[in-house]
């Protein structure tokens, strides 16, 4: 796998010469952060060697870099998820990726259900823990010690400091945000009411199919992550109507406002 990173790597240097600091996942529809980049450049998933290649309808598949208030970033702009087929690995490929080059802080983004009742639809929860339902994560296999140690620590997979900083901005911007632990379920249904009482009872207040992968690599490269939920919908059994991904994109693009907002300002600080 080093390899095969160490060639993707080499061929974005080839194609741009920039040096992003911060990298950000964008989740569904929370992708308006790439109208703020300034001076963007992009590279097609496609055209990098081995980089996976997205399937889902409305999830563009490009690396955008650029300026966000002077600080120079990487949103990826469409994400692997699991549901799709892909490993583990191929689904966080791009953030080994994003730490060889050099980037040391992500920001994670994601649509997902809330299972907390204080929680309604376009709440903004900062996730300050994850519960890995997946069955499966990205670090299964020999380990390659010049990535990472074969057993790492997840005592703080979303980095306290960024936490306390998101807080104060968001207070700043008058931002209502919310806080909790994310559970990760591999999907692509949404989850069964009985599910969502039993993770309801292990300490979940949200519920989606992403970023517990990335977060688990991240952390395991040595990067610091800071998740932010925006939760679309309450979870099954919660709320009495049926799912519909059209209705959770919608609302994702109305929080995306103040999302953007505060990601924004948090670059600009972080
Ligand atoms: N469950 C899982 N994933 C989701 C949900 C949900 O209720 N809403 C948006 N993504």
């Amino acid at each position: 796998m080093y390899n095969k990173i160490m060639e993707s790597v080499e061929f974005i240097k080839s194609k741009v010469s920039r040096k992003p600091k911060i990298g950000v996942i964008l989740g569904s529809g929370l992708g308006d952060l790439v109208n703020v980049v300034e001076d963007k450049e992009y590279i097609s998933y496609e055209d990098i060697p081995n980089f996976p290649v997205s399937t889902v309808k409305g999830h563009e598949g490009k690396l955008v870099f650029g300026r966000i208030k002077d600080v120079e970033v990487l949103l990826m702009q469409g994400r692997f998820h699991y549901y799709e087929g892909y490993t583990m690995k191929e689904v966080t490929y791009p953030v080994y990726v994003m730490k060889q080059l050099g980037i040391e802080k992500i920001i994670v983004t994601n649509a997902c259900g809330g299972i907390n009742k204080s929680f309604e639809p376009g709440t903004l929860m900062l996730i300050n823990d994850f519960i890995n339902l997946f069955g499966d994560n990205p670090l299964i296999g020999v380990n390659d010690d010049r990535l990472g140690t074969r057993f790492p620590d997840m005592s703080e997979p979303y980095k306290l400091e960024l936490i306390n900083k998101a807080k104060e901005i968001a207070k700043e911007l008058n931002i209502d945000c919310a806080e909790g632990v994310y559970a990760g379920f591999m999907g692509p249904y949404y989850e069964t009411a009985a599910e969502i009482r039993m993770i309801g009872g292990m300490g979940a207040d949200a519920v989606g199919m992403s970023t517990v992968p990335e977060t688990i690599a991240a952390n395991y490269l040595g990067m610091d992550v800071l998740g932010i939920a925006c939760i679309t919908n309450m979870a099954t059994g919660i709320q009495k109507v049926k799912h519909s991904h059209e209705r959770v994109v919608e609302t994702a693009k109305k929080a995306s406002v103040d999302l953007c907002r505060w990601v924004e300002k948090i670059i600009e600080e972080i």
